[in-house]
């Protein structure tokens, strides 16, 4: 016990020290400014290709997560044990869905998009022994989780960026840059029908980017952890947003690196 009350002691003090100091505080753990984690872009698209390619992407994973949505029920029994809910059966209906997507893709959206789907798949295939616990509602499986997982998986294989920044972001991933917070604004602050995808060209580092954001809005079944009364704990313990059905909570976001 002691020495942790010494070593307690002197960190109050050093703590007292610091205050003290004349010195302005370095600002620590903020976002390195410039360039963006995600610096080999290993797949690009022809400048002509990019705007197709990432509505494409924003379609399937929009269906992807609907899947899981429409599974909720099954997946958060806590009478079943193994859901039957595997990689190789997710990825099936996947593509299924998205087999109108497929008709006019270019060989180069086929290419990415295999790489879409093992990615998928590797992230339910990785969820299984949370998926088939016993007794347990919440397992923290969510569409939400799943398309973080993925978006992260797909990224470290493709250098396309897929992720969902948040309103209220729970998971710190879904952090918005500084493009991510102004269109949550802008979506936010425009009618409930206004879903028309926000696109552009620019510069991510050193790279030529195509970026398309588009809103997700929140239905009935989302309202028991986003809906109201704001701040109160939802089921998880995170405290509900306060939002109603139709309201922005996130954005589909899409960026991916254009060949010149
Ligand atoms: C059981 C509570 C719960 C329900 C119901 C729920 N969510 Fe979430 N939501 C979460 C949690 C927890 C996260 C963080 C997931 C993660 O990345 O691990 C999250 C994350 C998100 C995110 C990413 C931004 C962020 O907050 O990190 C979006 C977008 C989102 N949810 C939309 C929805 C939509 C749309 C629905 C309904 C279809 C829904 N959620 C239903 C709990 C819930």
């Amino acid at each position: 016990m002691m020495p942790r009350i010494a070593a307690l002691a002197a960190l109050m003090l050093f703590a007292g020290q610091a205050a003290a100091s004349p010195v302005a505080a370095e600002t620590v753990g903020v976002r390195a400014k410039g360039g963006q984690p995600e610096y080999l872009f290993l797949e690009k698209v022809p400048r002509a290709e990019a705007e197709a390619t990432a509505r494409k992407l924003a379609n399937a994973v929009i269906a992807g997560r609907m899947i899981i949505f429409a599974y909720s029920k099954k997946l958060t029994d806590p009478t079943l044990g193994d859901k039957g809910f595997g990689g190789e059966f997710f990825e099936k209906q996947w593509r299924s869905a998205l087999e109108g997507e497929m008709l006019d893709a270019t060989p180069n959206q086929k290419r990415i998009f295999e790489k879409l789907f093992w990615a998928g798949r590797q992230v339910i295939d990785n969820n299984q022994d949370r998926l088939n616990v016993k007794g347990i509602a919440w397992k923290h499986f969510l569409p939400a989780k799943w398309e973080r997982e993925m978006g992260q998986v797909f990224t470290a294989r493709t250098g396309i960026i897929i992720k969902q920044p948040g309103r209220n972001y729970r998971s710190p991933v879904n952090v918005p840059d500084d493009m991510e917070r102004s269109m949550l604004q802008h979506f936010i602050a425009a009618k409930q029908d206004e879903n028309k995808p926000q696109t552009a060209f620019t510069v991510m580092g050193k790279q030529p980017v195509f970026r398309h954001m588009e809103p997700i809005r929140l239905m009935q079944p989302c309202l028991s952890c986003h809906g109201k009364p704001k701040g109160e704990p939802d089921m998880l313990g995170f405290e509900k947003d306060g939002l109603e059905a139709g309201d922005v909570i996130g954005l589909m976001s899409v960026t991916i690196a254009v060949s010149e």
